[in-house]
C-alpha cells in the first residue's frame, strides 16, 4: 500500500526544481559529502537546519535531539560527532536554541511528564541554579527566553568539553563552536556571542556561566 502519496510529490518536484538549477547536483553529491559545519540543534519541527541558514543538502551535518542537548553519555549526540570532526573535518560547530522551546519549558515546571524529565534533567539543574536570577525577570515568558539563551551557553561548553573537541584542539585541528538562538515568531537567527575555538575561551565562558 502507498500512503503518503503527497510527500512523494513533493519529492518529485523538489529534486526536479534542484537538478533544474544544478543540473548534475545529486551525481555529484553521491560520492563524497564535505560540509564545513555542524549543527546541534532541537528536534522541533519549527527550526528546520538547513532552511533557516540557506544551505543545499551536502553544506551541513546535522544533530537534532529535544531542547539542543549536549550530553556526554549520549553516543547518538558523540557518534555525531566525532565522525563530523575527526572524518569530515567541520571547522564550526552550532548549537542552535531558539526561544518559546517546548523541552526548556517543560524543566522548568515543578509537575513530572515522565520519560522525558530524564533527558531534561540538566536543563531542570540550570533552571534550579538560576533561579534567583530569573525570578526578577518580568514574567514566565522572558524567563523561558533567558532560561533558552542559559541552556544555548551549556551545550555549547558541554560540545568544548567533549573528548572529541578536545582532543580535535590539542591536535590544533581548526574548530569554533557557537552559540546561537532562534525566534520562531519571526524566523531570525542571532548569534549569542559565546563562540570559543580555544581552552581559554572555554575556561572564560565557564566562569561566566556559574551563576546564583
Ligand atoms: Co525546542
Amino acid at each position: 500500500m502507498k500512503t503518503l502519496p503527497e510527500l512523494f510529490q513533493k519529492n518529485e518536484e523538489w529534486r526536479r526544481d534542484i537538478e533544474l538549477d544544478n543540473p548534475g547536483f545529486f551525481k555529484t553529491l553521491e560520492n563524497q559529502q564535505s560540509p564545513r559545519f555542524l549543527w546541534i540543534g532541537c528536534a522541533d519541527s519549527r527550526v528546520p537546519a538547513n532552511q533557516i541558514v540557506g544551505l543545499m543538502p551536502g553544506e551541513l551535518f546535522v544533530h537534532r535531539n529535544v531542547a539542543n542537548l549536549v550530553n556526554h553519555t549520549d553516543l547518538n549526540l558523540l557518534s555525531v560527532l566525532q565522525f563530523a570532526v575527526d572524518v569530515l573535518k567541520v571547522e564550526h560547530i552550532m548549537v542552535v536554541g531558539h526561544y518559546g522551546c517546548g523541552g526548556v519549558r517543560a524543566a522548568m515546571e515543578d509537575q513530572p511528564h515522565g520519560l522525558i524529565d530524564n533527558w531534561l534533567r540538566q536543563v531542570r539543574e540550570l533552571y534550579l541554579r538560576n533561579r534567583k536570577a530569573l525570578a526578577e525577570l518580568p514574567d514566565d515568558g522572558a524567563r523561558l527566553d533567558r532560561m533558552c539563551e542559559l541552556n544555548v551557553a551549556r551545550q555549547v561548553i558541554n560540545v568544548a568539553n567533549t573528548t572529541v573537541v578536545q582532543e580535535a584542539w590539542r591536535r590544533e585541528q581548526p574548530l569554533s563552536i557557537h552559540g546561537w538562538i532562534y525566534s520562531i515568531a519571526n524566523g531570525k537567527l542571532s548569534d549569542l556571542d559565546l563562540g570559543v575555538q580555544t581552552n581559554q575561551e572555554l575556561r572564560d565562558l565557564e566562569a561566566d556561566s556559574y551563576e546564583g
